[in-house]
């Protein structure tokens, strides 16, 4: 098997750092949401958060089954606060948004260094983009309807306590 180029070498070990990040921040806004009564929301988020993680050693498992050099950056700074709930779910879903670009990015410096195992291995990313960001909007969507209202907001909070899809 080809050696992975330096180059997307650069770009995986940095995605292991954006997912552990995003693992980081979907845990503050677990922690947040828990400080407001919101459990269903919070284990949503908590939930995610560990899917971020996993997101993460993929990468590694990755690089370590190809005999690559793993290096592991610092963390980006982690926010504790938003100003509301929905605040907190239109951040993640822009997070999401931002994590596809890097996917794509990712992918497309692959296909053109023909690096096929690491290609491959996108393409459950790839699918997995499609899915959180559908997750998200959704959620978001959610907030559209009940336009702050509290009874809606506890709804929301029911529907995510039952396992996430909205
Ligand atoms: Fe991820
Ligand atoms: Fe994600």
């Amino acid at each position: 098997m080809t050696e992975i180029p330096a180059p997307l070498l650069d770009l995986c070990n940095e995605q292991i750092v954006h997912e552990l990040h995003a693992s980081h921040l979907y845990l503050s806004m677990a922690a947040y949401l828990n400080e407001r009564g919101l459990y269903g929301c919070a284990e949503f988020m908590r939930e995610q958060s560990e899917e971020e993680r996993e997101h993460a050693m993929k990468f590694y498992d990755h690089l370590v089954d190809r005999d690559a050099r793993v290096d592991i950056g610092a963390l980006a700074d982690t926010p504790s606060e938003w100003d509301s709930v929905q605040g907190v779910f239109r951040e993640a879903y822009q997070h999401e948004q931002t994590v596809t670009d890097q996917i794509e990015r990712i992918y497309d410096q692959a296909e053109e260094e023909g690096d096929r195992p690491l290609a491959n291995m996108l393409d459950w990313f790839v699918d997995e983009q499609v899915e959180e960001e559908r997750t998200f909007r959704r959620i978001l969507g959610l907030f559209k309807f009940i336009d702050d209202d509290p009874a809606g907001l506890l709804e929301i909070d029911e529907r995510l306590a039952e396992r996430g899809e909205a």
